[in-house]
Protein backbone atom coordinates (compact mmCIF):
# COMPACT_ATOMS: atom_id res chain seq x y z
CA UNK A 1 0.00 0.00 0.00
CA UNK A 2 1.11 3.72 -0.65
CA UNK A 3 1.26 6.23 1.57
CA UNK A 4 2.16 10.22 1.74
CA UNK A 5 5.81 10.66 3.45
CA UNK A 6 7.33 13.38 3.46
CA UNK A 7 11.25 13.76 2.23
CA UNK A 8 13.56 16.54 1.30
CA UNK A 9 15.45 16.00 -2.13
CA UNK A 10 18.05 18.66 -3.10
CA UNK A 11 16.84 22.08 -1.70
CA UNK A 12 12.93 21.02 -2.36
CA UNK A 13 10.60 19.17 0.36
CA UNK A 14 7.93 17.13 -0.80
CA UNK A 15 5.16 15.23 -0.11
CA UNK A 16 5.16 12.42 -2.14
CA UNK A 17 3.41 8.49 -2.03
CA UNK A 18 5.66 6.12 -1.27
CA UNK A 19 5.41 2.27 -2.17
CA UNK A 20 7.89 -0.51 -1.88
CA UNK A 21 7.37 -0.94 -5.72
CA UNK A 22 7.29 2.20 -7.69
CA UNK A 23 5.12 1.93 -11.31
CA UNK A 24 2.98 4.35 -12.86
CA UNK A 25 -0.08 2.45 -10.26
CA UNK A 26 1.05 4.96 -7.99
CA UNK A 27 -1.48 7.60 -7.14
CA UNK A 28 0.77 10.11 -7.99
CA UNK A 29 4.16 9.18 -9.51
CA UNK A 30 7.31 10.27 -7.48
CA UNK A 31 10.49 8.05 -8.45
CA UNK A 32 13.11 8.36 -5.93
CA UNK A 33 15.91 6.90 -8.06
CA UNK A 34 15.38 9.84 -10.79
CA UNK A 35 16.92 12.29 -8.60
CA UNK A 36 19.92 11.86 -11.03
CA UNK A 37 17.66 12.69 -13.84
CA UNK A 38 16.79 16.19 -12.16
CA UNK A 39 19.91 16.78 -10.49
CA UNK A 40 21.46 16.94 -14.40
CA UNK A 41 19.01 18.60 -15.41
CA UNK A 42 19.75 21.84 -13.18
CA UNK A 43 23.60 21.21 -13.68
CA UNK A 44 22.95 21.12 -17.01
CA UNK A 45 20.75 24.61 -16.80
CA UNK A 46 22.95 25.91 -14.49
CA UNK A 47 25.69 25.30 -16.60
CA UNK A 48 23.80 27.13 -19.82
CA UNK A 49 23.73 29.57 -17.72
CA UNK A 50 20.98 30.83 -20.31
CA UNK A 51 18.46 34.36 -18.37
CA UNK A 52 14.84 34.68 -18.66
CA UNK A 53 13.90 31.56 -20.18
CA UNK A 54 10.89 30.21 -20.10
CA UNK A 55 10.38 26.05 -18.70
CA UNK A 56 7.89 23.73 -19.72
CA UNK A 57 7.29 20.79 -17.48
CA UNK A 58 4.50 18.68 -19.30
CA UNK A 59 4.66 15.29 -17.23
CA UNK A 60 5.21 16.82 -13.94
CA UNK A 61 3.89 14.06 -11.22
CA UNK A 62 4.77 15.34 -7.77
CA UNK A 63 6.11 18.87 -9.47
CA UNK A 64 9.63 17.55 -7.79
CA UNK A 65 11.26 18.91 -10.96
CA UNK A 66 9.95 22.54 -11.16
CA UNK A 67 9.97 22.77 -7.53
CA UNK A 68 13.91 21.91 -7.87
CA UNK A 69 14.42 24.11 -10.83
CA UNK A 70 12.72 27.47 -8.89
CA UNK A 71 14.76 26.65 -5.77
CA UNK A 72 18.34 25.29 -7.39
CA UNK A 73 18.46 27.44 -10.76
CA UNK A 74 20.61 30.62 -10.58
CA UNK A 75 18.97 33.95 -9.94
CA UNK A 76 17.59 35.14 -13.40
CA UNK A 77 17.68 32.06 -15.45
CA UNK A 78 13.61 31.54 -14.86
CA UNK A 79 11.22 33.94 -16.57
CA UNK A 80 8.32 31.35 -16.34
CA UNK A 81 7.63 27.84 -15.65
CA UNK A 82 4.19 26.23 -16.36
CA UNK A 83 3.53 23.04 -14.55
CA UNK A 84 1.32 20.48 -16.19
CA UNK A 85 0.32 17.12 -15.55
CA UNK A 86 -3.31 15.10 -16.54
CA UNK A 87 -4.02 14.06 -13.20
CA UNK A 88 -5.94 16.22 -10.84
CA UNK A 89 -4.93 14.09 -8.31
CA UNK A 90 -1.00 15.13 -9.20
CA UNK A 91 -1.94 18.69 -9.47
CA UNK A 92 -3.59 18.30 -5.72
CA UNK A 93 -0.11 17.56 -4.67
CA UNK A 94 2.26 19.68 -6.86
CA UNK A 95 -0.17 22.47 -5.26
CA UNK A 96 0.67 21.35 -1.69
CA UNK A 97 3.97 21.19 -2.29
CA UNK A 98 4.62 24.62 -3.90
CA UNK A 99 3.11 25.69 -0.85
CA UNK A 100 5.26 23.33 1.57
CA UNK A 101 8.02 25.59 -0.31
CA UNK A 102 6.45 29.21 0.19
CA UNK A 103 5.98 29.20 -3.96
CA UNK A 104 2.44 29.27 -3.75
CA UNK A 105 2.46 32.64 -4.67
CA UNK A 106 5.12 32.66 -6.61
CA UNK A 107 4.32 34.91 -10.30
CA UNK A 108 6.75 32.73 -12.53
CA UNK A 109 4.81 30.16 -12.18
CA UNK A 110 1.18 28.71 -14.18
CA UNK A 111 -0.31 25.23 -13.48
CA UNK A 112 -2.51 23.33 -15.39
CA UNK A 113 -4.39 19.92 -16.18
CA UNK A 114 -4.41 18.81 -19.44
CA UNK A 115 -2.90 16.11 -21.95
CA UNK A 116 0.61 16.98 -22.02
CA UNK A 117 0.50 17.86 -26.41
CA UNK A 118 -2.64 20.50 -25.92
CA UNK A 119 -0.74 21.90 -23.32
CA UNK A 120 2.22 22.17 -25.46
CA UNK A 121 0.10 23.11 -28.50
CA UNK A 122 -1.91 25.98 -26.89
CA UNK A 123 1.37 27.61 -25.98
CA UNK A 124 3.43 30.27 -27.28
CA UNK A 125 6.55 27.76 -27.32
CA UNK A 126 9.68 27.18 -24.14
CA UNK A 127 12.97 27.50 -24.34
CA UNK A 128 13.48 24.36 -22.13
CA UNK A 129 11.11 21.34 -22.55
CA UNK A 130 10.84 18.40 -20.46
CA UNK A 131 9.68 15.48 -22.04
CA UNK A 132 9.66 12.38 -18.72
CA UNK A 133 6.85 10.04 -19.74
CA UNK A 134 6.63 6.53 -18.62
CA UNK A 135 8.53 4.69 -20.92
CA UNK A 136 8.64 6.22 -24.82
CA UNK A 137 8.66 9.71 -25.70
CA UNK A 138 7.35 8.78 -28.95
CA UNK A 139 3.84 10.34 -28.40
CA UNK A 140 5.07 13.75 -27.19
CA UNK A 141 7.86 14.16 -29.77
CA UNK A 142 5.94 16.10 -32.72
CA UNK A 143 4.63 18.72 -30.11
CA UNK A 144 7.66 19.20 -28.16
CA UNK A 145 9.43 19.68 -31.66
CA UNK A 146 6.91 22.37 -32.97
CA UNK A 147 6.70 23.90 -29.22
CA UNK A 148 10.92 24.39 -28.66
CA UNK A 149 12.26 27.73 -29.15
CA UNK A 150 14.96 28.76 -31.78
CA UNK A 151 18.11 27.98 -29.37
CA UNK A 152 16.40 26.12 -26.46
CA UNK A 153 16.61 22.75 -25.20
CA UNK A 154 14.69 20.11 -25.66
CA UNK A 155 15.49 17.44 -22.89
CA UNK A 156 13.83 13.51 -23.62
CA UNK A 157 13.89 10.77 -21.37
CA UNK A 158 13.20 7.35 -22.26
CA UNK A 159 12.54 4.19 -19.95
CA UNK A 160 11.74 1.67 -22.65
CA UNK A 161 15.07 0.79 -23.14
CA UNK A 162 14.78 -3.22 -23.90
CA UNK A 163 13.26 -1.89 -27.41
CA UNK A 164 16.39 0.21 -28.28
CA UNK A 165 18.46 -2.62 -27.01
CA UNK A 166 17.62 -4.66 -29.11
CA UNK A 167 15.60 -7.19 -26.90
CA UNK A 168 12.61 -6.94 -29.09
CA UNK A 169 13.90 -6.03 -32.66
CA UNK A 170 10.35 -5.50 -34.23
CA UNK A 171 9.67 -3.01 -31.60
CA UNK A 172 12.50 -0.84 -32.18
CA UNK A 173 11.72 -0.92 -35.85
CA UNK A 174 8.31 0.07 -35.39
CA UNK A 175 9.01 2.57 -32.89
CA UNK A 176 12.58 4.07 -33.55
CA UNK A 177 12.85 2.95 -37.36
CA UNK A 178 16.16 1.34 -36.88
CA UNK A 179 17.36 -2.00 -36.55
CA UNK A 180 18.87 -2.27 -32.77
CA UNK A 181 22.02 -4.67 -31.83
CA UNK A 182 21.78 -6.63 -28.41
CA UNK A 183 25.41 -6.72 -27.73
CA UNK A 184 28.05 -5.12 -25.08
CA UNK A 185 27.54 -2.04 -27.21
CA UNK A 186 23.62 -1.78 -26.68
CA UNK A 187 23.24 1.07 -24.26
CA UNK A 188 25.56 3.35 -26.72
CA UNK A 189 23.74 1.85 -30.48
CA UNK A 190 20.62 2.91 -28.59
CA UNK A 191 20.71 6.19 -27.41
CA UNK A 192 22.21 6.41 -30.94
CA UNK A 193 18.55 5.35 -32.79
CA UNK A 194 16.54 7.08 -29.96
CA UNK A 195 18.15 10.81 -31.16
CA UNK A 196 17.86 10.08 -34.59
CA UNK A 197 14.11 9.42 -34.15
CA UNK A 198 13.93 12.49 -32.22
CA UNK A 199 15.92 14.18 -35.00
CA UNK A 200 13.96 13.36 -37.90
CA UNK A 201 10.69 14.64 -36.19
CA UNK A 202 12.56 17.88 -35.64
CA UNK A 203 13.86 17.61 -39.29
CA UNK A 204 9.95 18.09 -40.67
CA UNK A 205 9.63 21.46 -39.23
CA UNK A 206 13.37 22.68 -40.13
CA UNK A 207 14.87 22.31 -36.46
CA UNK A 208 18.15 20.70 -36.10
CA UNK A 209 17.88 18.55 -32.55
CA UNK A 210 21.91 18.43 -31.64
CA UNK A 211 22.65 16.41 -28.68
CA UNK A 212 24.60 18.58 -26.45
CA UNK A 213 24.41 16.23 -23.60
CA UNK A 214 23.48 12.24 -23.23
CA UNK A 215 23.52 9.05 -21.51
CA UNK A 216 21.99 5.79 -20.54
CA UNK A 217 21.51 4.99 -17.10
CA UNK A 218 20.56 1.12 -15.42
CA UNK A 219 16.85 1.73 -16.74
CA UNK A 220 16.11 4.72 -19.35
CA UNK A 221 18.38 7.04 -21.46
CA UNK A 222 18.57 10.47 -21.17
CA UNK A 223 19.30 13.50 -24.01
CA UNK A 224 19.32 16.52 -23.85
CA UNK A 225 19.26 18.60 -27.46
CA UNK A 226 19.83 22.45 -28.43
CA UNK A 227 17.83 23.45 -31.59
CA UNK A 228 18.64 25.00 -33.85
CA UNK A 229 16.91 26.87 -36.49
CA UNK A 230 17.01 26.33 -40.42
CA UNK A 231 17.26 24.00 -43.40
CA UNK A 232 21.61 24.11 -43.58
CA UNK A 233 21.57 23.24 -40.27
CA UNK A 234 19.28 20.23 -40.42
CA UNK A 235 20.57 19.32 -43.64
CA UNK A 236 24.20 18.83 -41.81
CA UNK A 237 22.52 17.16 -39.33
CA UNK A 238 21.12 14.42 -41.26
CA UNK A 239 24.67 13.77 -42.88
CA UNK A 240 25.68 12.08 -39.62
CA UNK A 241 22.69 9.75 -39.65
CA UNK A 242 24.29 6.02 -40.76
CA UNK A 243 24.69 2.63 -39.66
CA UNK A 244 26.77 1.52 -36.88
CA UNK A 245 28.15 -2.13 -35.52
CA UNK A 246 25.74 -4.04 -37.65
CA UNK A 247 22.58 -1.52 -36.13
CA UNK A 248 20.93 1.71 -37.63
CA UNK A 249 20.59 4.05 -38.94
CA UNK A 250 21.27 6.14 -36.22
CA UNK A 251 22.82 9.35 -35.07
CA UNK A 252 27.11 9.18 -35.52
CA UNK A 253 27.66 12.74 -34.25
CA UNK A 254 28.65 13.74 -31.03
CA UNK A 255 26.77 13.05 -27.87
CA UNK A 256 28.06 15.76 -26.22
CA UNK A 257 29.69 18.90 -26.22
CA UNK A 258 32.66 18.81 -24.28
CA UNK A 259 32.79 22.34 -22.88
CA UNK A 260 29.42 21.57 -21.47
CA UNK A 261 30.12 18.59 -20.62
CA UNK A 262 33.30 19.64 -18.69
CA UNK A 263 30.91 22.53 -17.10
CA UNK A 264 28.71 20.08 -15.61
CA UNK A 265 31.24 18.06 -13.81
CA UNK A 266 32.82 21.28 -12.57
CA UNK A 267 29.58 22.81 -11.14
CA UNK A 268 28.36 19.22 -9.57
CA UNK A 269 28.77 19.15 -5.53
CA UNK A 270 27.89 15.77 -5.24
CA UNK A 271 29.91 13.09 -4.17
CA UNK A 272 27.76 10.47 -5.67
CA UNK A 273 27.43 11.89 -9.23
CA UNK A 274 31.14 13.10 -9.32
CA UNK A 275 32.44 9.86 -10.92
CA UNK A 276 29.87 9.13 -13.56
CA UNK A 277 29.81 13.03 -14.36
CA UNK A 278 33.89 12.71 -14.93
CA UNK A 279 33.50 9.75 -16.81
CA UNK A 280 31.38 11.93 -19.35
CA UNK A 281 33.71 14.70 -19.29
CA UNK A 282 36.79 12.27 -20.51
CA UNK A 283 34.26 10.68 -23.04
CA UNK A 284 32.82 13.81 -24.16
CA UNK A 285 36.25 14.64 -25.39
CA UNK A 286 36.54 12.20 -28.24
CA UNK A 287 34.51 11.92 -31.12
CA UNK A 288 34.31 8.76 -32.23
CA UNK A 289 30.85 6.17 -32.13
CA UNK A 290 31.34 3.35 -30.02
CA UNK A 291 33.71 1.63 -27.71
CA UNK A 292 35.78 -1.03 -27.16
CA UNK A 293 34.42 -3.21 -24.57
CA UNK A 294 37.66 -4.89 -23.88
CA UNK A 295 36.44 -8.57 -22.42
CA UNK A 296 34.54 -8.88 -25.84
CA UNK A 297 37.34 -7.50 -27.98
CA UNK A 298 39.53 -10.12 -26.40
CA UNK A 299 37.29 -13.11 -26.13
CA UNK A 300 36.83 -12.68 -30.31
CA UNK A 301 40.19 -12.96 -31.13
CA UNK A 302 41.49 -15.52 -28.21
CA UNK A 303 43.50 -12.68 -27.15
CA UNK A 304 44.74 -12.51 -23.27
CA UNK A 305 43.33 -9.45 -21.00
CA UNK A 306 45.78 -7.00 -19.59
CA UNK A 307 45.01 -4.90 -17.01
CA UNK A 308 42.72 -1.55 -18.26
CA UNK A 309 45.18 0.98 -16.86
CA UNK A 310 48.14 -0.42 -19.04
CA UNK A 311 45.82 -0.84 -22.29
CA UNK A 312 45.27 2.59 -21.53
CA UNK A 313 48.84 4.10 -21.28
CA UNK A 314 49.59 2.42 -23.75
CA UNK A 315 47.22 3.72 -26.10
CA UNK A 316 48.06 7.15 -24.77
CA UNK A 317 52.25 6.53 -26.02
CA UNK A 318 50.93 5.88 -29.13
CA UNK A 319 49.93 8.86 -29.49
CA UNK A 320 45.58 7.76 -29.47
CA UNK A 321 43.37 9.42 -26.96
CA UNK A 322 41.23 7.21 -24.39
CA UNK A 323 38.93 7.50 -21.73
CA UNK A 324 36.49 5.18 -19.71
CA UNK A 325 32.86 5.48 -20.60
CA UNK A 326 29.92 5.78 -18.61
CA UNK A 327 28.17 2.91 -21.06
CA UNK A 328 29.99 0.29 -19.61
CA UNK A 329 32.74 -0.49 -16.77
CA UNK A 330 34.65 -2.65 -19.20
CA UNK A 331 34.68 -0.25 -22.12
CA UNK A 332 36.89 2.03 -23.37
CA UNK A 333 36.12 4.72 -26.13
CA UNK A 334 39.33 5.52 -28.17
CA UNK A 335 40.35 7.00 -31.89
CA UNK A 336 42.51 3.72 -32.05
CA UNK A 337 41.72 1.59 -34.71
CA UNK A 338 41.25 -2.08 -34.09
CA UNK A 339 44.30 -3.39 -35.59
CA UNK A 340 46.19 -1.30 -33.46
CA UNK A 341 44.38 -1.99 -30.18
CA UNK A 342 45.09 -5.67 -31.20
CA UNK A 343 48.72 -5.13 -31.48
CA UNK A 344 48.67 -3.87 -27.72
CA UNK A 345 46.57 -6.91 -26.33
CA UNK A 346 49.35 -9.28 -28.41
CA UNK A 347 52.26 -8.00 -27.26
C1 LIG B 1 7.32 9.58 -15.18
S1 LIG B 1 6.10 10.58 -14.44
C2 LIG B 1 6.84 12.15 -14.38
C3 LIG B 1 7.70 12.37 -13.24
C4 LIG B 1 8.19 13.77 -13.02
N1 LIG B 1 8.53 14.45 -14.25
C5 LIG B 1 9.37 13.72 -12.08
O1 LIG B 1 10.46 14.21 -12.41
O2 LIG B 1 9.18 13.17 -10.96
C6 LIG B 1 4.95 10.79 -15.71
C7 LIG B 1 3.81 11.74 -15.34
O3 LIG B 1 3.14 12.06 -16.55
C8 LIG B 1 1.75 12.10 -16.33
N2 LIG B 1 1.20 11.81 -17.67
C9 LIG B 1 1.21 10.62 -18.34
N3 LIG B 1 0.67 10.78 -19.56
C10 LIG B 1 0.35 12.11 -19.68
C11 LIG B 1 -0.21 12.88 -20.71
N4 LIG B 1 -0.56 12.34 -21.88
N5 LIG B 1 -0.40 14.20 -20.49
C12 LIG B 1 -0.06 14.76 -19.31
N6 LIG B 1 0.48 14.07 -18.28
C13 LIG B 1 0.69 12.75 -18.46
C14 LIG B 1 1.47 11.09 -15.26
O4 LIG B 1 0.29 11.46 -14.53
C15 LIG B 1 2.75 11.18 -14.41
O5 LIG B 1 2.57 12.08 -13.34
Amino acid sequence: MAKVIQIREGNADLKVFSSQKISKELQVFYNPAMKMNRDISILLLNALGKKEIIIADPMAGSGVRSIRFIKELKKGIIKNIHINDYSDKAINQIRDNLNLNKLGKDKRITISTNDANIFLMQSKGFHYIDIDPFGTPNPYLDSAAKKIARDGILAVTATDTSALCGTYPKACIRKYWAVPRRDEIMHETGIRILIRKVQLIGAQYDKALIPVFSYASKHYMRIFFICRKGKSHVDEMQKQHGNFNDAGPMWLGRLWEPGLAAKIAKLNKDEKLSKFLGIIEGESKIDIAGFYHLHAFCKKRKLKLKKTKEIKEEITNRGFKVSDTHFSPYGIRSDIGEDRLKEILNK
